[in-house]
């Protein structure tokens, strides 16, 4: 059997993010998909789970800067260490602040403050920063179209409108955003206000240590422990999954931890991959309490021991650990799911079956070989010490509105794929639109509240789950139907909403036979007409044109 090594080697050739300023170069060509040994970050295998995680400290990597009013951030080339002794070259937001050097910071602001920051592009392709989550007027919001050429700046000067929440900022340019929010553009943006203070403070939370927000993403790696992007035909078409698991740039990592609530804000910062999350202690599941969504507290806490996210979704949750020993460990680890598409069925078919395993057919699924739905490890947590803590998570951490509905106008919106060109590649739509930068195919009335009927049409081998996103406002998730099996069995109320649909939220996750409805109030303070993207998250779909402007007139 080839190693791990062996098989980052094959991938190698021509597909390296490139050094200093660098540029991947884009291969379409198929490669061998081979099976590799368990190597020292199979994240399949929990001897493997030896690295300290990455947290975000008053500097460096997703260092925390708070409540700063302005920022230089600079979008450069850089190198961070992340499997080994070699560097991996990273594209970043570097930034200086209080005489400390900070790559993609961890901005912490509060409801009402000013933020002017500005993006200084030393990329050698456009870029432009999006604050993802954050109800902005649209030369704020990271729109393509004010992407900043290579050398050039972009002023941004805001006020936070959004409640409490875990938001977060990555590239936005056209066409570009899969590779450099894989190359390593993306960072929090946290926003904090009374009622968000007043619960940290009753839990004890401190961020960095008890309230550690993690970015989970997938990776692929050389042999010289440099970052691989060459999605060939079909993984353009399907999105490009990694084979070693990154929580906060730590493949396969461990915290340690005392017998108290720690409090994790999990970004699925993948490009395509989806988690189904879940603590589990000596094969048992180990319960949790999901507190927040995309956009801050839920009106009610649910305690529950899964939870699906999607490309683009945040999960507040809160996990109890006051009943543990020291030495007990807990693993937060991905369960194994019915992957849905042509890239997991068909891969996984195809190999599971064991008549065709690796070989051409393999090759022209995924290079992958940790498939779509594959269980693996994310994170252990090891008990150190007994400490007092009496704190209990809250029944009703925060109010949530309902929307009033009375006028809303019902919209359809249908997403759906078709062959394009020779076997193999798919093209995803919106209402049958493929993205132009420059038309503007939903008007919505400011002021004015919708309701969205997302309509995943696509089944079977012409359907995937779709993570749909929208910028500049904040849905309420009015229900689902139509869902598989495996995510109705969550459902909470016989609208078929899901516990994650209970707070506020900027993406949602429409699988495949679903139509999700969504509630969209459009006041904003903003004058003039807004431009704003809809589109999905899956970065691959993204970029491949899975995405609408709207106007808000
Ligand atoms: Cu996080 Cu338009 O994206
Ligand atoms: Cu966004
Ligand atoms: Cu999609």
């Amino acid at each position: 059997m080839i190693s791990r090594r062996d098989f980052t080697k094959i991938l190698g050739a021509g597909a390296i993010l490139g050094g200093i300023g660098g540029l991947y170069a884009i291969s379409n060509m198929g490669f061998p998909r081979v099976t590799y040994d368990y190597s020292e970050f199979d994240p399949r295998n929990p001897a493997n789970f030896s690295r300290p995680l990455r947290l975000p400290k008053s500097s460096g990597v997703f260092g925390v800067i708070d409540s700063p009013s302005t920022l230089e951030m600079n979008v450069v080339g850089d190198s961070v260490e992340v499997l080994g002794a070699a560097p991996t070259n990273i594209w970043a937001y570097k930034t200086d602040a209080g005489g400390e050097t900070y790559i993609n910071p961890t901005i912490r602001l509060k409801k009402g403050e000013n933020f002017s920051p500005t993006l200084v592009n030393e990329l050698q392709k456009e870029t432009i920063i999006h604050w993802h989550g954050l109800h902005l007027d649209w030369k704020n919001d990271g729109h393509p179209v004010y992407a900043a050429d290579p050398g050039e700046r972009y002023d941004y000067n805001f006020t936070i409108p959004n409640r409490a929440g875990t938001y977060w900022y990555h590239p936005h340019p056209m066409g570009l955003t899969a590779q450099q929010v894989y190359g390593g553009l993306a960072g929090f943006f946290i926003v904090d206000d009374e009622e968000e203070e007043a619960l940290s403070r009753s839990l004890n939370l401190e961020l960095g240590t008890t309230d550690i927000p993690i970015v989970l993403q997938d990776r692929r790696f050389n042999q010289q422990n440099q970052l691989v992007y060459n999605p060939n035909h079909m993984e353009q078409s399907m999105g490009f999954l990694g084979d070693t698991i990154l929580a906060n740039l730590t493949p396969n990592p461990y915290l340690d931890v005392d017998t108290r609530v720690y409090r994790f804000r999990i970004l699925n910062g993948s490009n395509a991959r989806i988690y189904r999350l879940a603590f589990v202690k000596d094969n048992q599941k180990f319960p949790f309490s999901l507190i927040g969504t995309d956009g801050g507290l839920l009106e009610r806490s649910f305690k529950m021991s899964e939870v699906f996210v999607g490309p683009g979704e945040r999960i507040d949750i809160l996990v109890d650990m006051t009943e543990l020993l020291p030495g007990d460990t807990v693993f937060l680890k991905n369960l194994g799911f019915a992957s849905t598409g042509m890239m997991g069925n068909m891969g996984r078919g195809m190999n599971g079956g064991g008549m065709m395993g690796g070989g051409m057919m393999g090759d022209m699924m995924s290079g992958s070989s940790l498939d779509d739905g594959e269980e693996f490890f994310i994170l252990k947590l090891v008990v150190k010490n007994k400490v007092d803590y009496d704190a209990q998570i809250p029944e009703e951490p925060s109010k949530i509105e309902c929307l009033d509905l009375s006028n809303a106008k019902s919209r359809r919106i249908t997403l759906s794929g078709s062959m394009i060109g020779g076997m193999g590649m798919m093209g995803w739509s919106i209402n049958g639109y493929s993205y132009d930068l420059y038309s503007y195919p939903i008007q919505v009335n400011r002021d004015n509240s919708e309701i969205w009927e997302i309509y995943n049409v696509g089944m079977g081998h012409m359907g995937m789950p779709h993570p749909m996103h929208i910028h500049g406002f904040s849905f309420q998730v009015l229900g689902r139907m139509g869902s598989p099996t495996q995510v109705r069995r969550y459902a909470i109320d016989d609208n078929g909403r899901l516990p994650t649909d209970s707070g506020w939220k900027d993406t949602v996750l429409v699988w495949p036979g679903e139509k999700v409805a969504i509630a969209i109030d459009f006041s904003h303070k903003y004058p003039d007409e807004q431009i704003y993207l809809f589109h999905c998250h899956n970065l691959e779909h993204h970029d491949g044109g899975m995405m609408v402007n709207y106007k808000v007139i």
